[in-house]
C-alpha cells in the first residue's frame, strides 16, 4: 500500500489556509483542514472534495483551547499514526510570558506571535 504524506493545515476553511491545503492535496498529500468553525471547515471540506480532491478531511481545531487540540492529536494518533507536515497558518497576536518574576528581573522565557488572523 502506497504510504501518503500527511499534513495538517490550522485555519484551513479560508484565505490562505484553504488554498495551502488545496496545493497540498493537489500533490497528493493527505490533508486534514482544520478550522476553529465546524461549519466552515466542513463546507471547505465539501468544496475541494467535489473538486475532486477527495484527499482532505476536516476536523475541528481552535489552537487557543488545549482540549481541542488534544482531541485533533488523538485523532491524528488513532486514524492515521503519524503526522508529516504541520502548517501553522492560523495566528493570534499575542506575548506569552512563562515566568512573571523572572521577566520582571531580566530573565524568562518569551513567546511572541508575529502575525494576526
Ligand atoms: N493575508 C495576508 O496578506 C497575510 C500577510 C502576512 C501574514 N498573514 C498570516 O497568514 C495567515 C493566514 O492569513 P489569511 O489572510 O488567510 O487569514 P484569514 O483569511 O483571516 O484566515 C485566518 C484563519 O485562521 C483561523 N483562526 C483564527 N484564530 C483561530 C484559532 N484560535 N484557532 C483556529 N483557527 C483560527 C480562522 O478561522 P475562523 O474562520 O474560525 O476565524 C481562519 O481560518 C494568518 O496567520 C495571517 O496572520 C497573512
Amino acid at each position: 500500500m502506497e504510504d501518503k504524506r500527511l499534513a495538517v493545515v490550522t485555519g484551513g476553511n479560508r484565505g490562505i489556509g484553504f488554498e495551502i491545503c488545496r496545493q497540498l492535496a493537489l500533490k497528493g498529500v493527505e490533508v486534514i483542514l482544520t478550522s476553529r468553525n465546524q461549519d466552515g471547515g466542513v463546507k471547505a471540506v465539501e468544496k475541494l472534495n467535489i473538486s475532486g480532491l477527495t484527499n482532505v478531511v476536516f476536523h475541528q481545531l481552535d489552537i487557543k483551547d488545549p482540549s481541542s487540540i488534544a482531541c485533533l492529536a488523538k485523532f491524528i494518533e488513532t486514524r492515521f499514526k503519524k503526522l508529516d507536515i504541520l502548517v501553522n497558518n492560523a495566528a493570534e497576536v499575542g506575548i506569552i510570558i512563562q515566568d512573571q518574576e523572572e521577566f520582571r528581573t531580566g530573565g524568562g522565557f518569551v513567546s511572541i506571535s508575529l502575525y494576526k488572523s
